[in-house]
């Protein structure tokens, strides 16, 4: 059976940046579960349909197509033969996802879509979730939280550099409300799953993260 290490955490916990750091140090491949949640989202902007109407998005993500593409280390995605690329990270995006991940129908498409990426080799995925409904049963399954104020600096830095207009304080609000929505949601909220390794990164770098985390993969 192919491992999985599981990555879960709040917004800018620094998931993404281990999780792929992982990969490129263990050669296993990397999968961004939130990408398809924001896939998801940003379609059902296009297809002009209201966010908060949950059973609109219901029936919405029963037709969605997404391929899978392995590319290098990581499974890419695809929606008409391209990848998104930063579409799905606006602010706007950021302000739709969370209400849309809340749908159970969406959960339950994307969760099956994440338990088949295992038949792909070794994966390291990160999420919200992955650790306590997608793959319970991984030995592999880690929680990684900071404070506020360096989440805030790391996703400010982050949009900066993607050209993204947005103060500080917006920010900041944005990435709370969204830990409040994934955390209060009856289906698959984030939490910390039972028994995983918590991991306060807020004094460390992604460097030593991903080596933790490699070493107690073993
Ligand atoms: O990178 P960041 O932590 O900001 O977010 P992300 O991992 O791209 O996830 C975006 C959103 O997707 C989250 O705020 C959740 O609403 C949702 N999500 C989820 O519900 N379950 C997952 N396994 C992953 C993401």
């Amino acid at each position: 059976m192919n491992r999985v290490i599981c990555i879960d955490g709040p917004a800018a916990s620094g998931k993404s940046t281990v999780s792929k750091l992982i990969a490129e140090m263990s050669g296993i491949k990397y999968v961004d579960s939130g990408a398809l949640y924001r896939i998801a989202t940003w379609q059902a902007l296009e297809a002009g349909i209201d966010t908060n109407d949950a059973e609109a998005v219901a029936k919405f993500i029963t037709g969605l197509k997404v391929d899978f593409v392995v590319k290098g280390n990581r499974v890419a995605y695809e929606v008409n033969g391209e990848e998104p690329g930063d579409k799905i990270r606006t602010p706007e995006i950021n302000k739709h996802v969370s209400p849309v991940s809340a749908v159970p129908e969406v959960r339950t498409i994307v969760t099956k879509w994440l338990r088949d990426m295992r038949s792909v080799g070794d994966i390291v995925v990160e999420g919200r979730d992955i650790g306590s409904v997608v793959y319970p049963d991984s030995p592999y399954r880690f929680y990684l939280d900071a404070d506020a104020e360096t989440r805030t600096a790391r996703r400010y830095k982050e949009d900066i550099q993607k050209g993204f207009i947005q103060n500080a304080d917006q920010v900041k609000a944005s990435l709370l409300n969204r830990d409040k929505i994934d955390s209060s949601r009856k289906t698959a909220p984030l939490k910390i799953p039972e028994g995983a390794i918590v991991i306060d990164t807020t004094p460390l770098t992604a460097e030593q993260v991903a080596a933790k985390i490699i070493e107690l993969s073993k």
